[in-house]
């Protein structure tokens, strides 16, 4: 076919242009933009129109992604500049009419096209203890019951999925990678303010290091980022005050 007939979409298809980021580190010293021309539906998302490059384009190109409905937190890129979750975001929603730019999330080493090395930050979240501890015996020898309005105090830092948007998208995370970013400090939280946990001053001597909380500048970048609708900031700025006030004042707090 002559390439200079402009080849047209089927019924209902829109053709639009994707320009991702690649960067095989076995051929490339730097990472390239490619431009990728694919035919969505309205409905589709950004992982549906990965998808398409994948299967029908070209199969190297390399991200990651498992449950495609917004729930293990495996998809999160940065399209047209900001951190999102690639199966969350339809690209009726980005103006399909111009090119979509499509990049690995920041902060964290590249390792191939849309994929970095997770380990940093799965390594501060396992540094705050996300993981209920009580030394006493429960009541009774039954279960430690709590009321409503105890578990509604940590509820929102219940719904992290892990999918570093948020740690990712901190400046203060890119200029050196050691602080410990919003999603640990989330995750911290969520035991922090659980009224059956026993060791919350563990963690907020944890996250006292010259790394930890004092280091969040309010950007909100976090907040704005996260797929989950998580009040990051308000989180982090909670765990500061009970790093001052300690936790004999968390649970009322
Ligand atoms: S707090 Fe939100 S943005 Fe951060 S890792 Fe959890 S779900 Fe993702
Ligand atoms: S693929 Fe699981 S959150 Fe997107």
């Amino acid at each position: 076919m002559n390439p200079a007939i402009k080849r047209r979409p089927a019924e209902g298809f829109t053709t639009i242009t994707l320009i991702v980021r690649r960067f095989d580190p076995e051929v490339d010293s730097e990472p390239r933009w490619v431009d990728y021309d694919v035919d969505t539906l309205p409905t589709d998302r950004i992982l549906d129109a990965l998808h398409k490059i994948k299967w029908e384009q070209d199969g190297s190109l390399t991200f990651r992604r498992s449950c495609a409905h917004g729930v293990c937190g495996s998809d999160a890129m940065r399209i047209n500049g900001r951190n999102r979750l690639a199966c969350k975001t339809l690209i009726k929603d980005l103006d399909p009419t111009k090119p979509i730019y499509i990049e690995a999330i920041k902060g964290l080493p590249l390792e191939k096209d849309l994929v970095v090395d997770m380990e940093p930050f799965f390594a501060s979240f396992r540094a705050v203890q996300p993981f209920l501890q009580s030394h006493t015996a429960p009541p009774e020898g039954r279960e430690r019951l709590q009321s409503a309005a105890d578990r509604e105090r940590f509820d929102d830092t219940t719904k992290c999925i892990l999918c570093a948007a948020c740690t990712s998208s901190c400046p203060v995370f890119w200029t050196d990678g050691q602080y410990f970013g919003p999603a640990a400090i989330v995750n911290a939280h969520r035991f922090i303010f659980d009224s059956r946990d026993e060791e919350a001053e563990v963690r907020l001597d944890i996250l006292n290091d010259k790394e930890g909380v004092w280091r969040c500048r309010t950007t909100f970048n976090c907040s704005e980022a996260c797929p989950r609708g998580i009040q990051i900031t308000k989180a982090i700025s909670e765990v500061k005050a009970a790093t001052i006030r300690r936790p004999d004042k968390i649970k009322i707090a």
